[in-house]
């Protein structure tokens, strides 16, 4: 594998985020390929003495963690955490991200609000200028899909966006479930005029649990390329 791969540059940014980590913290642990290369590099620092406890986003993360030796313990015995380290499907300079594309966007966004900072590892690819050729994530509940869609689409027009195609995911026959046992609309916005005012609109709406727009949230963006890795950090 070359330096440039997509796998190594995910364990570049996951390698730079080990740096924002010290002994005795707490630990919000990101759902992801991204964040799974930085358990991958945390395990054996813990093995090695380095004393943290983390707090899963999936179900998918928690078993990787345990099964790594990374002690976890529940988010309410913890909060607020001092760090989470989270990759992202999209992120902007001003770092509002896109997540929610491993379905786990709900517990991110509750473990990440309860952090103190929120590292975001990504490859290069996941920087763009405007947020949206990554669909969005909506999760939604499993009662009235179809309504609470409609109501998604009268509240995006109310700011301007038509034809925005909206998916269930896994198909309308076996959607997939979140680990809260909801459903996820993915909305192909292509691009998103102004990030906070759509995260307002869907944050509102009955049916709609939340979204993967994570506004005002991440405190740093970590960008691994081929010419190295940058470090993009909130502007105070
Ligand atoms: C999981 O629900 C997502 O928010 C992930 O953090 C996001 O999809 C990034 O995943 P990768 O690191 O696998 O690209």
């Amino acid at each position: 594998m070359s330096r440039s791969d997509p796998s190594s540059l995910k364990r570049e940014a996951a390698a730079r985020a080990l740096d924002f980590v010290t002994s005795g913290m707490t630990l919000g642990l990101g759902t992801g390929s991204t964040a799974e290369a930085f358990l991958e590099l945390l395990g054996p620092k813990v093995q090695a003495g380095l004393d943290v406890v983390g707090v899963p986003t999936s179900q998918r993360t928690a078993q990787k963690a345990k099964a790594l030796g990374i002690p976890l313990v529940e988010l309410d015995a913890a909060a607020p955490l001092e760090l989470t380290v989270d990759g992202a499907d999209e992120a902007d300079r001003d770092l509002n991200l896109i997540k929610g594309g491993g379905g786990a966007l709900l517990r991110e966004k509750i473990v990440a609000a309860s952090s103190k900072r929120m590292v975001v590892i990504a490859d290069g690819s996941k920087l763009v200028d405007r947020l949206g050729i990554f669909p969005l994530p909506v999760e939604i509940v499993s009662f009235g899909i179809k309504t609470t869609i409609r109501r998604i689409e009268a509240a995006i027009a109310g700011l301007d966006y038509s034809d925005v195609p909206m998916t269930i995911r896994g198909g309308n026959q076996e959607p997939f479930r979140t680990d809260g046992g909801n459903f996820i609309v993915d909305c192909a916005f292509g691009a998103i005029k102004d990030a906070a005012a759509l995260a307002r609109a869907l944050g509102g709406l009955t049916g709609v649990v939340d979204h993967g727009l994570f506004i005002g949230i991440a405190s740093a963006l970590v960008i691994a390329r081929p010419e190295g890795v940058e470090v993009i950090e909130r502007k105070a």
